[in-house]
């Protein structure tokens, strides 16, 4: 009787009076078992975290997904017998986001602490394979300690084949992670794999082992958010591409990122309405901003080596509001950042002269190649704003490795073959000139203001070179002011660029939104007749790693 009534409340059926059959028995166990799998970890378990202000798993997929889109897939997948969960710890299934089809899977950490066993690993390769199959992003969720410890091998391997889906998948579909909790093992590995890591800032953390295992073995006394939280990763390591405080900003945030991206790498970036660019008023919503856009004549300062911030550029040329930067927190000195032009998603890469004169040094070119390589993974076209004096020189960025990392950035934009735009607004030196975009690099349209310094090397250093003696001539101490004079009516300017065909034409600062939107328009059929450089037969490139 007590499992006819489970059965009349149950999802999988409603039976008007008994039902002795031997069906009763199976719905009934399926009631049982929809019960456990809903219950998680338990009450107290899931209490205590409601009491922390955490949002429960299901909660939280409500947040990232459209109202009621969810449809979840294996919820009573139960591999460790009798008393094992059932569920496995890990919410999966597809839902939309903006009318947008995803596939999702959210760990639950009231459920042994998240951690991954065979059965766990099976439902997120599932979902991994089904979203490769529909062509559609994926999105992980990920609150967990890793490999569950009594699982043993199964796990390890259950984490090997998440590891070598997420390879497979990369380039295929956008894969995102979101680090909602502490993190560890292959909970932060798998992530690593994907294209982005987006973390909760004081919520999430990752780390290869925890405190208590740094503890014991380094003898190092640490907290979780010292270890490996937002202002380790988002700041100083690289690991995290996107932070937000709090977890319904956090999936918001994921939300607004897939806006810009496509379910897959054959389907064009979603385009919406074109919207002129606003800048902020005093207090203002933001006033509406020109295509020909007078401002930003006078945008730079007087002095060439004075420090702005590029973003007063790039949000009076990109369409408004819609300058989405990623890691933004690590190697500020560049900005890498989805946007869009003329209702076009695009990835914007640009010096920020407003941090180290926006230099290029090891980190910033990892982060930018990284960015370029993504952007023509999914089709993005690159936008390139450069004003940059340089590589970083000296011992640290030397033995840091700037000639390996330097080398990424030089070949992810040699690869690109998505359209390349670049506008040089003020210096482009040297080697950091050649890898912004140029055209060598296959630059489809190279432009500078006519304020640009094109050059080997900026006045100072080049007069001491000339003037020999080479590094020893101290011309920092001492500057020759007349021949720098001379060297900038000789070399520091746009002319020889443009004489030469390295720069298509110097326009009016003013007028670049409207050229680039006339650009992209052109270019958004690139490639469809065929690249002009053929790719010479290969297995693949050897990327300097
Ligand atoms: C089994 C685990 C677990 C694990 C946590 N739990 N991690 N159970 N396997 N890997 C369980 C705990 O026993 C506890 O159970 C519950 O989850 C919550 O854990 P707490 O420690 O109480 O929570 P907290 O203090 O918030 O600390 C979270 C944590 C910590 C930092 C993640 O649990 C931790 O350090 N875990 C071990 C992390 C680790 O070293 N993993 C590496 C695995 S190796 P109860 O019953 O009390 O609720 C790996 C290799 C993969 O993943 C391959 C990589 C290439």
């Amino acid at each position: 009787a007590a499992a006819v009534a489970a059965v009349a409340r149950s999802p999988f059926g409603t039976i008007v009076g008994p039902d002795p059959s031997p069906v009763a028995a199976v719905r009934s166990s399926l009631a049982a078992a929809a019960a456990a799998a809903a219950a998680g970890g338990g009450p107290e378990r899931a209490a205590k975290r409601a009491a922390a202000g955490r949002l429960s798993v299901r909660q939280r997929l409500a947040t990232l997904l459209d109202a009621g889109s969810f449809t979840e897939t294996d919820a009573l997948l139960s591999t460790s017998g009798e008393g094992g969960p059932v569920g496995e710890g890990v919410v999966t299934g597809y839902g939309t986001v903006g009318g947008r089809a995803v596939g999702v899977y959210a760990q639950d950490f009231t459920v042994l602490g998240g951690s991954l066993s065979g059965g766990h690993a099976a439902k997120i390769a599932k979902v991994m394979d089904g979203a490769v199959a529909a062509g559609i992003p994926l999105v992980g969720l990920v609150d967990s300690g890793g490999a569950r410890i009594q699982d043993g091998v199964g796990a390890l391997a259950g984490y090997t084949r998440i590891f070598r889906r997420a390879v497979a998948a990369s380039g295929v579909v956008p894969q995102l992670s979101v680090v909602l909790g502490a993190c560890a093992g292959g909970a932060v590995y798998a992530p690593a794999l994907t294209d982005w890591v987006v973390m909760e800032a004081g919520g999430g953390s990752m780390f290869l082992t925890g405190p208590g295992v740094v503890r014991a073995v380094c003898r190092e006394e640490v907290t979780g958010q010292d270890l490996g939280g937002a202002a380790v990763h988002a700041r100083v390591s690289g690991v995290v591409g996107l932070v937000r405080a709090g977890e319904v900003d956090t999936l918001r945030a994921v939300r607004q990122l897939l806006s810009y991206l496509p379910s897959n790498w054959r389907e064009a970036p979603p385009r919406v309405a074109a919207a002129a660019p606003a800048v902020d008023t005093d207090g203002g919503a933001g006033a509406s901003v020109p295509d020909e856009d007078p401002a930003l004549d006078t945008v730079l300062p007087s002095s060439a080596d004075a420090p702005y911030d590029m973003v007063n550029i790039l949000s009076r040329v990109m369409d408004a509001g819609s300058l989405f930067p990623m890691h933004h927190g690590w190697a500020p000195n560049v900005i890498t950042a989805f946007a869009r032009l003329g209702g076009r998603p695009v990835g914007v890469v640009a010096n920020q002269p407003a941090h180290l004169a926006g230099v290029l040094d090891a980190d910033a070119s990892v982060k930018a190649a990284r960015f370029v390589r993504f952007c023509d993974s999914f089709g993005l076209p690159i936008v390139t704003f450069t004003d940059v004096p340089g590589f970083l020189p000296g011992t640290a960025q030397e033995a840091g490795g700037v000639i390996r990392h330097g080398a990424k950035l030089l070949y992810a934009y040699a690869e690109a073959t998505v359209p390349k735009l670049g506008v040089i607004v003020r210096k482009a030196f040297g080697g950091a000139y050649c890898v912004m975009s140029s055209k060598e690099l296959g630059g489809d349209v190279n432009y500078a203001w006519p304020s640009a310094a094109v050059a080997v090397m900026g006045a100072r250093g080049a007069v001491g070179v000339l003037k020999g003696g080479g590094a020893n001539a101290n011309t920092w101490e001492h500057p020759d002011l007349e021949a720098e004079a001379e060297y900038a009516v000789s070399y520091e300017n746009p002319l020889a660029a443009v004489r030469c065909g390295e720069l298509d034409a110097v326009i009016p600062a003013r007028s670049t939104r409207r050229v680039l939107l006339a650009d992209l328009e052109r270019l958004v059929g690139k490639g469809r007749a065929g690249h002009v450089r053929a790719v010479l037969p290969k297995k693949h490139g050897c990327i300097p790693l």
